[in-house]
């Protein structure tokens, strides 16, 4: 049997290096008069290992790495096209131990196949959902993705299936599926390794969406900075139309349904569902006011399902293995399982897909290794730029919606940010306002302004200022932003402020070089 080789072609491989690995192993392969296929699959997610590549044995798959160019030549003298032993030599991929202890779902497929194989994708598995989904009517769909209790895991956490009842009931001459994949928070990756290394996953997600809810047009939103991701999604999208995955009868059936890619230029306030659809339709990208709900007014201002590309991936499975199965995992209202990004200050960085439950101290340290540094984990910021800094007294907190929201937090889209006991939180805190300042659309009051007062009040405590009277405007302030602001962009940057600010206290005070104040430097 032909060796198989797996190189990734995943924007974080590709970052360090694989295209590089994979010209040497084909130059090589050709310089010995080796016959291998080498297959570009998605990255499995360990990152700090990349580029991992694998060779399937007759007892499965072995994984080396991190290859560099350089080890090729000593790769192919030990025999690693026979699985042989390595200084680079994992052992088998299924028996890494940061792959099995994870549950994959979603990810099920990402690293195992050709992202751009029908076939791979049907012999794991793929588009069991979607035939289901044909022969069930678009209320029996909705129910078992509200059965499965499945939520937004693009930060809101809102009820998929109710949000799809909505559109499903709702009166339009078009209905619209948005898959938001503009993937804005700070350490997250993981709607980005779908779309590179499980497409077709995703279009078979938004296909039963279309079906469930009556909508025959789909888009995806994402940002230029992922061009690796949106080549291969467009590739994806032409084999799937080929294929008649897609278009006006889906997989033979009666049902059309077909999607493009559109690109924003990459702003943070763009993930946000109103300013994204404002985009789509080629305006400034500002939020709109709600109600109207965009279920109900949403694209062109026609019914529109707006879901994460994590949600709507999650979706094919739930109609092939059914709700129960999928609601079985997790814990609370929090069911199923959550692709977790592990970035930052972490020595072992990277995708980690688990059922709701886990804590933050198996998270940052049985599974993450603790800092890459090596220092003390001071604290950890979870779910994006908004999102709170919490102490290592904390990382008890079961991964859960609701837990989270009581400990002043949100889980977000799952990102988690590792900081050592070098981080200065005053700097983060300010960091908080700088951003929104950035990344404001403008269109409210208390985000616009609030923003920049913020960093100048922060600025205020570090030269030296009434330290109690800077912390009470600072409160104040913090109030008047999450209750004031129209969105949650200005409506959640308190979280991390007042975080840093309870947690960190120590940390706020008069700095020895702090930068100059506009109004000193003005004088
Ligand atoms: C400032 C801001 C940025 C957001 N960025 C994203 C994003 O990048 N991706 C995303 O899916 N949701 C993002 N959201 C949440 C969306 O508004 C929306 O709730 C989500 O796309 C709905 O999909 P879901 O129900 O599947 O989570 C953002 C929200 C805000 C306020
Ligand atoms: S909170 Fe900020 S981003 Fe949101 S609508 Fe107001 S100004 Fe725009």
């Amino acid at each position: 049997m032909k060796p198989v080789i797996f190189i990734p072609c995943d924007a974080a491989a590709l970052a360090v290096g694989a295209d590089r690995v994979a010209s040497a192993i084909a130059e090589m392969l050709a310089a010995r008069g080796l016959d291998a296929e080498i297959v570009r699959n998605g990255s499995r997610g360990l990152h700090w290992l990349e580029p991992m590549i694998e060779v399937r044995t007759g007892h499965g798959r072995v994984a080396y790495g991190p290859v560099k160019p350089s080890d090729v030549e000593s790769l192919f003298d030990a025999g690693f096209l026979d699985g042989a032993e390595h200084p680079l030599f994992l052992g088998e991929t299924r028996e890494l131990p940061f792959l099995k202890r994870q549950t994959r779902l979603t990810f099920a497929r990402c690293g195992v196949t050709d992202p751009l194989s029908v076939a791979d994708y049907r012999h794991y598995k793929g588009l069991r959902g979607l035939e289901n989904a044909i022969a069930m009517q678009g209320a029996d769909i909705v129910r078992v993705v509200t059965d499965s209790g499945l939520r937004g895991r693009g930060g809101a956490g809102f009820p998929t299936g109710i949000k799809w009842d909505t559109v499903r009931k709702a009166e339009g001459p078009q209905k619209y599926i948005v898959c938001n994949a503009d993937e804005g928070d700070s350490g997250t990756f993981a709607d980005r390794m779908i779309m590179e290394g499980d497409p077709f996953v995703l279009i078979e997600g938004m296909a039963i969406a279309g079906l469930a809810t009556g909508a025959t047009r789909g888009y995806i939103y994402t940002r230029s900075e992922y061009p690796h991701a949106i080549q291969t999604m467009r590739k994806a999208i032409e084999i799937a139309r080929r294929e008649g995955i897609l278009g006006p009868s889906v997989l033979g059936s009666e049902h059309a349904f077909d999607m493009e890619m559109r690109v924003g230029a990459g702003a943070y306030v763009c993930g946000e569902e109103t300013s994204m659809l404002n985009s789509l339709e080629g305006k400034r990208g500002v939020v709109r006011a709600k109600p109207p709900l965009p279920a109900l007014e949403g694209l062109f201002g026609c019914p529109t399902v707006v879901n994460n590309v994590l949600s709507l991936a999650s979706v094919p499975l739930i109609l092939d293995r059914g709700a129960e199965y999928y609601r079985d995992f997790g814990i609370g209202k929090s069911r199923g399982t959550m692709p977790i990004q592990l970035a930052g200050n972490i020595k072992h960085g990277g995708l980690f897909e688990t059922a709701f439950g886990i804590t933050l101290n198996e998270l940052i340290y049985d599974i993450g290794g603790g800092t890459a540094s090596g220092r003390p984990v001071k604290a950890v910021q979870v779910g994006g730029p908004l999102g709170a800094y919490f102490p290592t007294s904390h990382f008890d907190i079961p991964f859960d919606y609701e837990a989270f929201t009581a400990n002043n937090g949100l889980i977000g889209h799952a990102g988690i940010v590792v900081f050592d006991d070098t981080a200065d939180m005053m700097k983060q805190a300010r960091f908080a306002f700088e951003f929104c300042a950035v990344e404001s659309c403008g269109k409210c009051t208390p985000c616009r302004i609030g923003a920049v007062r913020g960093a100048e009040v922060i600025d205020k405590i570090a030269a030296g200022a009434g330290l109690a009277e800077q912390k009470t405007l600072l409160d104040d302030l913090c109030n008047t932003m999450r209750l004031g602001s129209l969105c949650a962009l200005g409506g959640f940057t308190p979280y991390p402020v007042s975080s840093a600010l309870t947690h960190f206290p120590e940390d706020f005070g008069p700095r020895p070089q702090s930068r100059p104040q506009p109004a000193e430097a003005a004088e």
